[in-house]
Order: structure tokens, then C-alpha cells, then sequence
């Protein structure tokens, strides 16, 4: 239930994000269509579909239109989309020279934004998103879930991306079941909704240790919420927006289909590439991690089945592994 504060809350995201919209889409929005269409290759439709929006080289633009269409400052300030100076006397535009992505919640309602620098600009940070608040936590919601819901049934499975425009250019390109976690942390929170529409997710994080780390972790927090991950390792240096955008669509559906993982398999593949089945001591410690990895499903079958996996994968005995996962088992009650 909204409070009447909440509401006029969203009544200005709504507002602001067909501001952002119409300044995209004007004279003043022409280096951000030029950034779009050109630098990253939206098409109209995915830019009209997930309505995308730009914020000029300007300190009020946002400020002085807000204003005239007699939206009360306080609103602006709860949303952060003005900050005030260091004096606290005078106000301007939070998103200044960037390219404006508005984030649906999984209903459609815009929440809050995320801004892209123009490359044209290196000094500021990549992205910027709206403050946090009731209406806006960044970790319980998915980027692109409004639009991927209906197709994540359908198909009966999910692809997890990093960011924004992974999101973009997989729906551009037909796959329409794509959300993003909007960062590289996943969230139980971010688990749970996904259960709420499919049980399986293929994983697809940025082919750098950060990306590889995030989805460690992150297989753990999708196998707590009974979801069964996939994994699949993108050429190295590549995201999903790189690898679809220079690919296209046939061989994406090709690799994914070529070079889709168990996650066991992909814990050892991660290991083994970190040098950590190099030595015994190592590997122990591995195999522990890997065994609390399956100490994380609820169901006890299920468990059971992954760790008889996990000894024929490792060439170990089930009783040795067993002990272990017993161990762990303990820990997590
Ligand atoms: N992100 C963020 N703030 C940052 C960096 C990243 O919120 N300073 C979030 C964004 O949602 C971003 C995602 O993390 O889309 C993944 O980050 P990254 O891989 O660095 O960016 P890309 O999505 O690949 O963006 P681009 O292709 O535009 O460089
Ligand atoms: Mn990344
Ligand atoms: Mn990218
Ligand atoms: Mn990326
Ligand atoms: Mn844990």
C-alpha cells in the first residue's frame, strides 16, 4: 500500500522519465540518439520499447521544466533527481550528459533511473543511478523484468546478465527472456522474484574476474531459492551486449547452446583455471566450497544427487564428500 506521498512520488518518476523521453528525442537529445543508435546499435523500437531518454550538457534543464510543470522541489530532492550544492542554497540536475535508462518495477511503473556517461566524457563515473529509497532498491529489483516475465514462463528459464545493456541487446536480438541484476552482486531478494517465474537460469556475467566471481557466489544465493543454474563463459573481454552485437543473434544461440554449463562444472572449470587443483591442499579447499555450494539446496534428494555429481566429477569417494557435506549441513541450520 502507497502512501499518498508515494504516489506523487511515482506521478513524478512518470514525469520524468517522459521528460528524459522527449529530450531524447528533440534537438537538444541529438548527441544521445547519435550515442544509441550509433555507438551501441539500439534500434528505434528497443529505444522506444524500454523507454530510454537523455539528459543534456545542462545544470537545469530538468530542474527549470519540473518547475513550470509545478512539481514541488521536495519531490525532486526525495527522488534525487536534483542534489543541492554544498551551501545547500541552489539546486541542478543529478543526471547531466548522459543517457537515461528508466527501471520499470516488474508492473511496468518506473522506479527510478540509471544514467550512462557519453564516452565523450571519461572523468565521470560510468553510471550513475537514482538514490535509493522505498520505491527504489537497486537490489531487490531486475532490470528488464517488466518486459522478460511473460517469455521467462514461456520458455521455463531466465538469462541472468549484468547490466543494462546486455538487457537491451539480447531483447533486440530476439531474446527476450534476458533481466539484469545491475551490478555484479545477485541478491536473495533478486532470487526469489525469479523463482516466482521459472526454476532454471542460465548465468551469463561480463567474461572478466569480476563477472567469473560474481557468478560463484551467485550460484550459491540461486540454489538457496531452489533455482538450477547454468553457466555459460563468454570469449574473454566480451559481455553479452559485445558478443551479440558483433555476432549476432545465430551464433549466440549457437555458443550458448555449444557452451552451456552445469554450475559444478563451471566451479571446477574456475578452480582449475585459478590454479587451485594444483595441489592438495588447494583442492581441499575447493571441494569444501564446492560441497557448501550444494549444502545450499533445500531439498535433501537434490543434494544428495549433486554430491554423487560431484565424486564422479572429482574422481572422491561419496562417504568422504558426505562427511564434508554433513559439516556443512550442520552449519547452515
Ligand atoms: N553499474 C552501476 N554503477 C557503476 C558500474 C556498473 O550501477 N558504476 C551496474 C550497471 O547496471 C551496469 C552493470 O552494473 O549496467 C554492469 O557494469 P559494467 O559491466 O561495468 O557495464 P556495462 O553494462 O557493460 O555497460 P557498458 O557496456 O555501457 O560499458
Ligand atoms: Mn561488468
Ligand atoms: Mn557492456
Ligand atoms: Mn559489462
Ligand atoms: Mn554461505
Amino acid at each position: 500500500q502507497k502512501s499518498a506521498h508515494e504516489e506523487s512520488l511515482t506521478e513524478t518518476l512518470r514525469w520524468a522519465a517522459k521528460f528524459f523521453r522527449g529530450t531524447l528525442e528533440s534537438d537538444a537529445g541529438k548527441l544521445g540518439s547519435i550515442y544509441l543508435a550509433e555507438k551501441r546499435g539500439l534500434s528505434e523500437k528497443t529505444i522506444k520499447t524500454f523507454g530510454l531518454g537523455y539528459a543534456p550538457d545542462a545544470w537545469d534543464h530538468l530542474f527549470t521544466a519540473a518547475k513550470r510543470a509545478g512539481i514541488p522541489q521536495k519531490h525532486l530532492l526525495d527522488l534525487g533527481l536534483i542534489s543541492a550544492n554544498k551551501q545547500g542554497n541552489s539546486w541542478f540536475d543529478t543526471f547531466r550528459h548522459r543517457v537515461i535508462f528508466p527501471i520499470f518495477s516488474v508492473g511496468g511503473q518506473v522506479v527510478g533511473f540509471g544514467g550512462r556517461t557519453l564516452e565523450s566524457d571519461p572523468k565521470a563515473p560510468k553510471y550513475l543511478n537514482s538514490q535509493e529509497s522505498k520505491l527504489f532498491e537497486k537490489s531487490k529489483l531486475l532490470y528488464g523484468l517488466h518486459a522478460a516475465k511473460n517469455e521467462i514462463r514461456r520458455m521455463e528459464n531466465a538469462l541472468l546478465v549484468e547490466g543494462y545493456m546486455d538487457v537491451l541487446a539480447l531483447h533486440q536480438a530476439g531474446m527476450t527472456n534476458a533481466v539484469a541484476s545491475c551490478g555484479t552482486s545477485l541478491t536473495r531478494y533478486q532470487a526469489k522474484i525469479l523463482r516466482r517465474y521459472t526454476s532454471r537460469v542460465l548465468f551469463m556475467y561480463d567474461a572478466d574476474r569480476a563477472g567469473q566471481k560474481s557468478m560463484m557466489s551467485g550460484i550459491d544465493i540461486l540454489l538457496a531459492e531452489n533455482l538450477t543454474p547454468f553457466v555459460i563463459i563468454l570469449p574473454e573481454g566480451d559481455d553479452p551486449d559485445s558478443f551479440v552485437s558483433r555476432e549476432g543473434r545465430e551464433k549466440f544461440l549457437r555458443f550458448t547452446e555449444e557452451k552451456m554449463l552445469s554450475f559444478q562444472d563451471f566451479q571446477i572449470r574456475f578452480f582449475r583455471e585459478s590454479g587451485d587443483f594444483a595441489e592438495p591442499d588447494l583442492k581441499s579447499r575447493a571441494i569444501k566450497v564446492m560441497t557448501h555450494t550444494i549444502a545450499q539446496i533445500p531439498d535433501r534428494i537434490r543434494r544428495e544427487l549433486y554430491l554423487q555429481e560431484l565424486s564422479k566429477k572429482l574422481g572422491l569417494t561419496l562417504s568422504a564428500l558426505q562427511e564434508l557435506l554433513e559439516k556443512e549441513e550442520g552449519a547452515t541450520e
